[in-house]
């Protein structure tokens, strides 16, 4: 297949990056990142988390976050909602459109959202009626889609049902997540050719951690098979609290770096992302996660 002339990255870094950080981050810290992230040319950045606090600590002050950015006119804000509550504070906090993240492992549902498959959907049913009556937008997001921490392999067939389902709840866009960074390109093709029977592969995105350093092979695999929407983490932040050793999602300014490289536009300002990485390795005390960013910053200070 042809490679496109465009895609869509979601940035997911001020959440999926910022969610699994040991040490408090101040909201400003936060609202600084999605402000440099949108002024960057982002249409979509996953900014927030409406989970129970105890869970995941760093996600707790979402709602300041949501309320003090700079709205960009037409940038999609997203928020992950496990369930109702999370719904109402997505919702009170002017989210666009709202994440419900299930998993094709049962063995990594119930340590992520503590509920099989099947609980789940029935609790995003409510989530999803409530999101079209507010004419929100519903993302669905499929974690272990390439392998799970708990219970090893996943099938294609098994990331193929909970789309199907998440289809069925209404979802406008849905994520195969490779959420500890196993998968390798031969089987991207696989699952995507799986996971396309059940909904238009337009609106499938693909979303790697890059563990296993298969994240970029992984994109261009998914490229060839038809994937148009990719979501990356700035500097290359991040990891799933509850994913042991999964380490950051594939890091914005590689992607970038790739895809530019192929011609393909994205609409984003690589150098204000590498800015971006820049900044918020510089408040975390640690070199940014990215070849690209790093290889671009250090070329300035020459
Ligand atoms: P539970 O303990 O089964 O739920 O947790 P519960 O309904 O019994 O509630 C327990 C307590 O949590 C109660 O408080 C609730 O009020 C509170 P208490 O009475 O004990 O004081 N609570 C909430 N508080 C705030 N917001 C809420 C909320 N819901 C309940 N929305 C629950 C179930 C789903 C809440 C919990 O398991 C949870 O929050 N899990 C979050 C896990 C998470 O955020 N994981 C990381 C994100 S997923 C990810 O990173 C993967 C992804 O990137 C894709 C990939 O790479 O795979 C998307
Ligand atoms: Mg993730």
């Amino acid at each position: 297949m042809n490679l496109p002339l465009a895609v869509k990255i979601v940035e997911v870094g001020p959440r999926d990056g910022l969610q699994n950080e040991k040490e408090t981050i101040p909201a400003e810290i936060k609202v600084e990142l999605v402000n440099r992230l949108s002024a960057a040319g982002f249409a979509n950045i996953e900014a927030a988390s409406f989970v129970s606090p105890k869970w995941v600590p760093q996600m707790a002050t979402s709602s300041e976050v949501m309320h003090s950015i700079t709205r960009r006119p037409g940038v999609i804000y997203s928020a992950l909602v496990p369930n109702m509550k999370g719904f109402e504070a997505a919702l009170a906090a002017d989210a666009n459109e709202v994440v419900i993240f299930g998993s094709a492992s049962e063995a990594f549902s119930q340590k992520n959202i503590n509920c099989s498959i099947a609980e789940s959907v029935e609790r995003f049913r409510e989530v999803a009626v409530a999101a079209k009556q507010h004419g929100l937008r519903l993302r669905g997001s499929i974690s272990c889609s390439f392998g799970c921490p708990y219970q090893g392999e996943v099938a294609p067939e098994a990331v193929a049902d909970v789309v199907k389902r998440m289809r069925e709840l209404g979802c406008d866009e849905i994520d195969i997540a490779d959420t500890i960074g196993v998968g390798t390109a031969g089987q991207v093709k696989q699952v995507f050719a799986s996971v396309e029977r059940e909904f238009p592969l337009a609106q499938l995105a693909g979303h790697f951690h890059d563990t296993y350093g298969q994240a970029l092979a992984n994109i261009y695999a998914a490229l060839q098979a038809g994937v148009r929407i990719f979501h990356s983490s700035v500097a290359g932040l991040g990891g799933c609290p509850y994913a042991k050793g999964a380490t950051g999602n594939v890091s914005t300014e590689d992607v970038l770096y790739l895809l530019h490289g192929l011609g393909i536009k994205t609409g984003i300002d690589l150098d204000a992302v590498v800015d971006a990485g820049q900044f918020i390795s510089h408040y975390l005390g640690r070199k940014a996660v990215s070849r690209a960013g790093n290889a671009i910053a250090a070329r300035r200070s020459n």
